[in-house]
């Protein structure tokens, strides 16, 4: 029997009784499970093979809520919550006392977002509590945006997922930290830096290093198919490098003639960066499952979306 369902009356029992469940946002799926219950957290990390530094994003039902995970609210992270919230952006604050250390990973900080997504936001309407939840998939691996995608990674340790379709955004929130009281980028994600920049002014990116990123997130290799990946701005150049190879292309609009392509994804044949976005993982999943010898991906526009689209496909590519 298949573990997806839409009944939120059943995921609330499940939570309540410290179980995990997988729930649908606009972003991705996500592993979920009850803030304040160190056997759901410590579940979660065991479930996705995750190392205990890397902490989780808390999920609260609105804005309202935030005062009782986070304090020292700076200024423009109130204006960004209020322009973006519920929606793809994660704050990074100042935590509360009473929020775990198991879901911050010792941090004096937690991230938090207000996840736009009609069923989690029913959900967290019927909870006493915050939802804990990275993307639901194994560490490394490509995020899900289909519950069959969750039900796939989990089938066998999960007792449900919660169906919501197809995740609009396709991509994770973008993480916003503050120091100083000016916004830092820590991830790349669904939001563009310049729709941030629109609302908080100028924002620092930090470059990510392995040794101890400030959000892992930005391990470099993360996203990653298990078919090779190479990332090309000129796919047919590359192509010809290749003999009677079965391979598998990613590009933004343009499809391409080639005997050696045996599988072709083209995220948006209209050229829209968002729309490219929201395929761009289920694409990858469907190569990676198609027994190919390798990926070419094309390089995408460097500005809005793209940026983020070209991350992504960097990390995919990281041996
Ligand atoms: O769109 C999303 O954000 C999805 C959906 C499910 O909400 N969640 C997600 O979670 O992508 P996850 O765990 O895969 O990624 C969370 C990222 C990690 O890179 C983690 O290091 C970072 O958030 N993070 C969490 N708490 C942090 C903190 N206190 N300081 C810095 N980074 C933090
Ligand atoms: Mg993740």
């Amino acid at each position: 029997m298949s573990i997806i369902s839409s009944s939120i009356e059943k995921a609330v029992a499940l939570l309540n009784q410290e179980q995990i469940i997988g729930i649908p946002t606009e972003t991705v799926y996500g592993l979920a499970g009850n803030i304040y219950s160190s056997k759901a957290i410590e579940r979660i990390y065991a479930m996705k093979k995750r190392p205990f530094f890397n902490p989780l994003i808390v999920h609260i039902k609105s804005a309202t809520a935030l005062s009782e995970i986070a304090r020292d609210i700076p200024e423009k992270a109130a204006l960004l919550a209020e322009a973006f919230w519920p929606g793809p952006l994660t704050l990074v604050l100042n935590k509360q006392i009473a929020i775990p250390d198991l879901v911050t990973a010792g941090k004096d900080t937690v991230a938090v977002r207000v996840p736009n997504h009609p069923e989690t936001l029913a959900l967290l309407n019927e909870l006493a509590y915050p939802l804990a939840a990275p993307s639901a998939n194994p560490f490394g691996a490509i995020s899900p945006t289909t519950a069959t995608h969750v039900a796939d990674y989990f089938e066998k340790e999960l007792p449900m997922v919660l169906d919501g379709g197809a995740c609009q955004r396709g991509i994770e929130s973008t993480i916003i930290g503050f120091e100083n009281g000016e916004p830092i980028l820590y991830r790349l994600g669904s939001l563009s830096v310049e729709d941030i920049e629109a609302v908080a002014g100028s924002v620092k990116m930090i470059t990510h290093d392995n040794i101890a990123p400030a959000a892992p997130g930005m391990l470099s290799k993360h996203y990653a198919p298990l078919t090779t990946t190479f990332l090309t701005a000129d796919v047919k150049k590359k192509l010809v490098t290749f003999e009677d190879q079965k391979i598998g292309v990613l590009v933004f609009r343009n499809g391409i003639n080639d005997p050696r392509i045996v599988q072709q994804e083209i995220l948006s044949p209209s050229g829209n960066l968002a729309e490219a976005a929201s395929q761009l993982y289920a694409a990858l999943h469907r190569l990676d499952n198609s027994h190919l010898d390798c990926i070419i991906a094309e390089r995408f526009p460097d500005f809005g979306l793209g940026k983020t689209i070209n991350d992504r496909l960097k990390r995919a590519t990281q041996k």
